[in-house]
């Protein structure tokens, strides 16, 4: 085999309560990525979505980086095609789906026989690059599709996938905020340094009550689960007319809402067998507008599935 082609979802990291633990693949966009074998080194073209804002030295580059890695010391090159069909700079594990894509494609096409776990950490490496910080939360939602939880210790992750309830469904606002070249590190570096008693174990209680909902399939408990008090606070005023946001989208029936991965795209989940989603996401909408922000939205579901061949 010369070539493999693949799809990987774009993803909500976070889901509140789990700060670069939970992601939730996500159906709204993709991005597709093929690699064909070739005599030596690694190239990158990107096209589709702000290619333009994307470099593609391979250092700088998620998959560009994976790619990179997965062939140090091999006698061999690729030249990898990445079509973008996420938004750049959203909150939407754009720069993860991309990496996710990578290492599924190079693993088929070399026969490499890595398990997910291993994928997932080497995609986390990617991200890197746009990063500045490996994180493996939007890359093992892409890579495994679903709701996903990652644990890291020494090098080594392990992720769990879980199905997400059928009723499940996610309303999304894109506010249009500026936001700087790297985005995920300035809104890292917000962050607190040290974290209260009181939030660490009121974060512990609402990340457990989210993966108990996902695991019983309770919408209810999995927004309530989403509540944050260590993230969100810091974070919330990168993004103009936030609370104004979480409250329309609650007022309009949301089960939860938090800020999807580092924004400022915000997320609602939603019982769609309680309230209508696009309802939520155009509340969400109509709330950054008068608070002066343009906006897009979009109602979507969770993709069960993860990085598939195409
Ligand atoms: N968990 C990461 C963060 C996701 O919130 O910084 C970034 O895409």
């Amino acid at each position: 085999m010369k070539q493999v082609k693949v799809s990987a979802p774009c993803s909500s990291a976070n889901m509140g309560s789990g700060f670069d633990v939970f992601g939730l693949a996500l159906e709204a966009f993709h991005d597709t990525l093929s690699a064909e074998l070739t005599d030596e080194g690694v190239t990158v073209e990107v096209t589709g979505l702000g290619a333009d804002k994307i470099p593609t030295t391979l250092e700088k580059n998620t998959a560009g980086l994976v790619a990179k890695m997965m062939l140090a010391n091999r006698k061999i090159g690729v030249k990898i095609r990445l079509e973008k069909g996420i938004p750049l700079k959203m909150g939407l594990g754009s720069s993860g789906a991309s990496a996710a894509a990578c290492a599924v494609a190079l693993n088929s096409l070399l026969g490499l026989g890595f398990s997910s776990n291993d994928l997932v950490r080497i995609a986390a490496m990617g991200e890197v690059a746009a990063a500045g910080a490996s994180h493996a939360d939007n890359v093992a939602a892409s890579v495994l599709g679903g709701f996903t939880i990652v644990q890291t210790s020494e090098g080594s992750v392990t992720a769990v996938r879980i199905d997400p309830p059928p009723n499940l469904e996610v309303a999304l606002a894109l506010p249009n905020v500026e936001t700087p070249d790297n985005k995920t590190a300035s809104a890292r570096a917000v962050l607190p340094r040290s974290v209260g008693f009181r939030e660490a174990v009121a974060n512990a209680g609402n990340a457990a009550l989210l993966v108990a909902g996902f695991h019983l399939g309770d919408v209810k408990l999995i927004g309530r689960g989403m509540t944050d008090l260590i993230v969100e606070p810091a974070r919330k005023r990168l993004i103009p007319g936030y609370d104004l946001v979480k409250e329309s989208a609650l007022k309009a029936g949301a089960a939860g809402v938090g800020i999807s991965g580092a924004g400022p795209a915000v997320i609602a989940v939603v019982d769609k067998n309680v309230v209508s989603t696009c309802d939520v996401a155009e509340a969400m909408k109509e709330a950054f507008l008068d608070a002066g922000v343009p906006c897009e939205a979009c109602c979507t579901k969770p993709s069960f599935k993860g990085t598939v061949e195409v």
